[in-house]
């Protein structure tokens, strides 16, 4: 039995390397995307007809996740899966210097948008079966790890850990699991061409812990293979 996943941000980078790897496998996929009629998402949709549903999305807006979330209408996901995300622009932000517009803008993406499509689309989940809510954070946002530098996107990927733990206890009691993630240094637009890993790799890491995972691990931190990090 296929499983639905739907994936914010899967246009390019780790999302849409986890829509390949899912349509691969023979699931469902609602590909989420500012722009998802275009380019490798376009390409897909012709390969994968009926298993891949493109869906316009700007997480960062009330009006665009209202519009997804009617056009979507009581289709059940079996996971929802925040990815989307953003690292700020470089060079304008430390302890001492800050762009506050740009902190501003990862907040919206990396933090407030991941709850607000989590509520929009919590029906959905609690529709489905698998009853999972995965949201990628970064090992950046690890307060353990004694950081300095990177504030705006470190802080917000702090700020998005409590978040989803917050989410995670007010829906342990309809038995959906709030799932956090570290996907590893990705060769992506964001991770850099010397990177450690493909997203190929990182996304077949993610898709088989979350296969695994279930309520006992709600409200885990972990990387792409299933190792706790430290808070
Ligand atoms: N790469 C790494 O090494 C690394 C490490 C740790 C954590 N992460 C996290 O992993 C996730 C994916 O990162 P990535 O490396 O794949 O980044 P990426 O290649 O830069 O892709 C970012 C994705 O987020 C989307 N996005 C940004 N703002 C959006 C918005 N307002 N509405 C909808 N989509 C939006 C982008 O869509 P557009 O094409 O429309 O801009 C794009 O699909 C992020 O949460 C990131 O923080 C990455």
């Amino acid at each position: 039995m296929p499983q639905t996943w739907m994936i914010t941000g899967a246009n390019r980078g780790i999302g849409l390397a986890l829509t390949i790897e899912l349509l691969r496998r023979g699931d469902h996929v609602v590909a989420a995307a500012r722009n998802p009629w275009g380019g490798a998402l376009a390409e897909l949709a012709a390969e994968h007809t009926g298993a891949l549903t493109p869906l316009e999305l700007d997480v960062t807006s009330d009006e665009s996740v209202a519009a997804a979330k009617a056009a979507l209408g009581k289709k059940p996901l079996d996971v929802l899966l925040n990815n989307a995300g953003v690292l700020g622009a470089r060079g304008e932000e430390s302890a001492l210097k800050m762009d506050f517009a740009m902190w501003r803008e990862v907040f919206e993406v990396n933090v407030y948008a991941p709850l607000r499509v989590a509520q929009a689309f919590l029906p959905n989940v609690e529709a489905g079966k698998g009853r999972k809510v995965a949201t990628i954070s970064s090992r950046m946002g690890s307060i353990g790890a004694n950081p300095s530098g990177s504030l705006a996107y470190r802080s917000s990927k702090t700020a998005v850990n409590m978040t989803m733990v917050v989410f995670g206890n007010a829906v342990r009691e309809r038995n959906i699991a709030s799932l956090l993630f570290h996907p590893g240094w990705v060769r992506t637009d964001m991770g850099g061409g010397g990177a450690d890993i493909a997203p190929q790799e990182s996304a077949a890491g993610l898709i088989a812990t979350i296969d695994a995972s279930g309520m006992a691990d709600t409200n885990s931190f972990r990387n792409w293979t299933g190792e706790a990090i430290a808070w």
